[in-house]
């Protein structure tokens, strides 16, 4: 293993490069359970180096009060640093962060990541570097906060075959939709909130666009499957096409809308989307509120399993930055040369599983269809669906907003390709007035409950 790590000390020696929520709450964690996590590992670990944009008063506080002998701005500092043998990047972006993390690997020293961006995108340009200079990439924190789902997939659940996984895997959105459907709040007033309690990214349209969950799905997809990550593939759709209506014509039919990450093995290939969902409130994930996460992982022979907890802020996420932390400790204990875990699960990736277009997927769907209140119109709209071979599962006219009347319909399963000729033939009829909403439902039929 590397040259840092046959040094003898008696401490782990870290450096830390950024120092914004979750770099400031692994300096903080480290600090308050100090001792539990020397008993844990048999050494303390020291935070020996760290860089942060901006070394205010408030950071110099920190580090002062954290004991950390050498901090500057330059994050390349600490990596170069010879004393330090494990880099924890939480500066989170690109630039310089895709540097920092190479130029870390590249000099020997092991390196946790809370940066799911940086992974998704070019993870596979990193982990080859990482193996190459036998250290560890370790990056627990990057999905789902302090949910330990990295390990279940890579080492609880190694003996399965994956069929699917599905998740909520953004807190800022969770919270957003359960704000809106609970308090009636609005949509920029309760983002604001979550960007005021750090549970937002830097910029808050990766959390409401759908960004962010597309990067954790991407990093799940690949440790589920054995695949390359693939973020150019994965399908991204967020919340902002969400109306309070659509939330509540979904409750009087009996589901609430989440923002879903949705990963699963068909014969065709694989699925990776990320999108709102229409679940039934009746199923676990339905209801997981606020600033939760949780992510159901169906494998093949333990059946579905059910992993949830906060997935954003501070001390949450610098509790799976620490894991990584004591886990790399206990491998340079161990005195092997070879880390114990491919990083993504699997000796060799596959390349036989081709991700699939979302047109060529298959669900049920929510349609909201604004129509003029006119004999004949329901008519019309039913004889589409049937040309395109769309079955309706239930179908509910609401009462007229000014000269319209929203149509509900849920339809049956249908190929998506086919569900998107019929939106166009539908909004082209002379009784429908503007855009159709179109929202997927899940109806989890092997889900545990
Ligand atoms: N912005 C992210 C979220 C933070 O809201 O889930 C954790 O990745």
């Amino acid at each position: 293993m590397s040259a840092q790590s046959s040094q003898s000390s008696n401490s782990l020696r870290i450096g830390i490069c950024g120092l914004g929520t979750v770099g400031a709450g692994t300096l903080v964690l480290l600090q308050d359970n100090s001792a539990e996590i020397a008993l844990r590992l048999g050494q303390a670990i020291e935070v020996v180096h760290a860089a942060t944009r901006t070394l205010d008063k408030e950071r110099r506080a920190l580090l002062e009060s954290c004991g950390v002998q050498q901090s500057g701005t330059d994050p390349f500092a600490v990596v170069n640093d010879p004393q330090v043998q494990i880099v924890v990047e939480t500066m989170g972006g690109f630039d310089p962060a895709f540097e920092v993390v190479k130029q870390a690997l590249s000099n020997g020293k092991h390196v946790v990541t809370a940066n799911k961006a940086l992974l998704a995108e070019r993870g596979n340009e990193l982990f080859p570097i990482a193996e190459a200079n036998n250290v560890i990439l370790a990056f627990e924190s990057s999905v789902a906060g302090g949910i330990p789902i990295i390990k279940a997939l890579r080492e609880g659940l190694a003996a399965n075959q994956i069929d699917w996984l599905a998740g909520i895997i953004n807190g800022t959105a969770n919270f957003i939709m359960t704000e809106m459907a609970a308090k009636q709040r609005d949509f920029a007033d309760v983002l604001k909130q979550a960007q005021e309690l750090g549970y937002a990214e830097a910029d808050p349209t990766f959390d409401v666009e759908g960004i962010d969950a597309a990067h954790k799905l991407t990093i799940m997809g690949s440790i589920a499957f054995g695949i390359p990550l693939s973020f150019d593939k994965t399908y991204t759709e967020g919340i902002s096409n969400i109306t309070p209506e659509d939330i509540s014509y979904a409750s009087d039919l009996g589901y609430c809308i989440k923002h879903l990450g949705i990963a699963r093995k068909t014969a065709k290939g694989v699925e990776m989307r990320v999108h709102p969902t229409l679940l039934s409130k009746s199923r676990l994930l339905a209801n997981v509120n606020g600033v939760g996460n949780a992510i159901l992982v169906h494998g093949n022979a333990v059946g579905a399993t059910l992993y949830s907890g906060p997935g954003a802020g501070a001390a949450a996420t610098a509790s799976a930055v620490v894991a990584d932390l004591i886990d790399i400790g206990r491998q340079l204990a161990s005195g092997s040369d070879t880390p114990v875990y491919p990083a993504l699960g699997y000796r060799t990736l596959r390349d036989d599983l081709p991700i699939l277009s979302v047109e060529d997927i298959e669900s049920e769907y929510y349609l909201r269809i604004p129509a003029v209140d006119k004999i004949g119109v329901m008519a019309k709209i039913t004889r589409i669906l049937q040309e395109h071979d769309i079955s309706i599962e239930a179908v509910i006219q609401k009462e007229a907003i000014s000269e319209f009347v929203p149509i509900i319909i849920l339809t049956h399963q249908a190929a998506e390709k086919q569900l998107n000729h019929a939106i166009s033939a539908l909004e082209a009829l002379d009784v429908v007035v503007g855009s159709i909403n179109r929202i997927r439902v899940e109806p989890f039929h092997d889900e545990m409950d």
